[in-house]
C-alpha cells in the first residue's frame, strides 16, 4: 500500500496566504471528501499535490521512512505519475476516445516498459469495459456529452495505474443520470485500491463511501468526522 506524508505545504499569491503549512497523511485506502468555500484553496492544493503547481514550501516523505524528506522539485516527477489530477472540465484532445485513453500509455513518464500496440489495445479495451463505455471506443471526443467526457477522463487516468486520483468537482454541471454513472466509476477506482481525494461543495454524496473528510478554511485544513457530514 502506498502511504505518503505531505508536510509544510504553503502557498501565497501576492502576499495573500492561500495554504498555510498544511500537513497530512495519504494512503491508497483513503477516500477523501474535501470541502471548503469558493476560493478556499481546494484546487490549488490538489494541483500542488499532483506536481502541477509549484508551492512556496512542500515536503514529501514515505510514511514508512519519514526521515527522508523530498522537496517539491525532487518529488514532482513522482507526484505527476502517481497522483493524477482531474480538472472539473476535463480536456480531451481531438481524436477518438481510444486515442485519448491510449495517449498516457505511450508517454515514457507514465509507462515504465514500452507497451506494444496489442498491449495498449488490451488495456484501453479493458478500462472501457470496466466503466461500461465500450460503445464509445471509436467516437470522436468532440461528440461526447460532458458526463461522458468526465468518465473518459477518469478512464484515461486509471489506465496508467496511479496510486491516487484527485477529482476536482467532478459532478459540477452533471445531470442525475451522469452523476450516478460517475459514482459507479469512482466506486470501481476504490475497488481497484486507488486512493481518492474528491472536492465538492455538496457533501451529500450518499453513494460514495468516503472514509475521511478534510475541510479547508482560511488557509488551514481540518479533518472532520464522518459520517455526520455525509448523508
Ligand atoms: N492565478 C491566480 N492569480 C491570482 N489568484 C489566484 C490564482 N489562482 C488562484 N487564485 C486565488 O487563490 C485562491 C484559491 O483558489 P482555488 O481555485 O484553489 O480555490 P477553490 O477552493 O478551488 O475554489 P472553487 O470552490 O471556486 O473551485 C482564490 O482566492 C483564488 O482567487
Ligand atoms: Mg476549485
Amino acid at each position: 500500500m502506498t502511504s505518503l506524508h505531505l508536510s509544510n505545504i504553503s502557498y501565497s499569491i501576492k502576499k495573500q496566504v492561500i495554504l498555510d503549512q498544511l500537513d497530512f497523511e495519504l494512503n491508497s485506502e483513503n477516500f477523501i471528501l474535501m470541502t471548503g468555500q469558493n476560493g478556499s484553496g481546494k484546487s490549488t492544493l490538489l494541483k500542488i499535490a499532483s506536481g502541477l503547481l509549484k508551492p512556496d514550501h512542500f515536503y514529501l516523505s514515505d510514511s514508512q521512512d519519514p526521515r527522508v524528506k523530498k522537496n517539491w522539485h525532487e518529488s514532482k516527477g513522482y507526484l505527476r505519475k502517481n497522483l493524477c489530477y482531474l480538472h472539473q472540465t476535463p480536456y480531451l484532445f481531438n481524436g477518438t476516445v481510444f486515442d485519448n485513453i491510449a495517449y498516457g500509455l505511450k508517454q515514457p513518464l507514465f509507462s515504465k516498459t514500452r507497451l506494444n500496440h496489442s498491449e495498449i489495445e488490451f488495456k484501453v479495451n479493458d478500462v472501457l469495459k470496466m466503466i461500461d463505455l465500450q460503445h464509445l471506443r471509436n467516437r470522436q471526443s468532440h461528440a461526447l456529452s460532458g458526463g461522458e467526457k468526465q468518465r473518459i477522463a477518469i478512464a484515461r487516468s486509471w489506465v496508467i495505474e496511479p496510486s491516487f486520483i484527485l477529482l476536482d468537482e467532478p459532478f459540477a454541471n452533471m445531470d442525475k443520470q451522469s452523476r450516478h454513472s460517475t459514482y459507479d466509476v469512482i466506486n470501481q477506482l476504490k475497488e481497484d485500491n486507488i486512493g481518492i481525494i474528491l472536492t465538492s461543495h455538496d457533501p451529500h454524496h450518499g453513494e460514495l463511501a468516503f472514509n475521511r473528510h478534510f475541510h479547508l478554511h482560511q488557509g488551514e485544513m481540518i479533518e472532520k468526522s464522518l459520517p455526520d457530514n455525509i448523508i
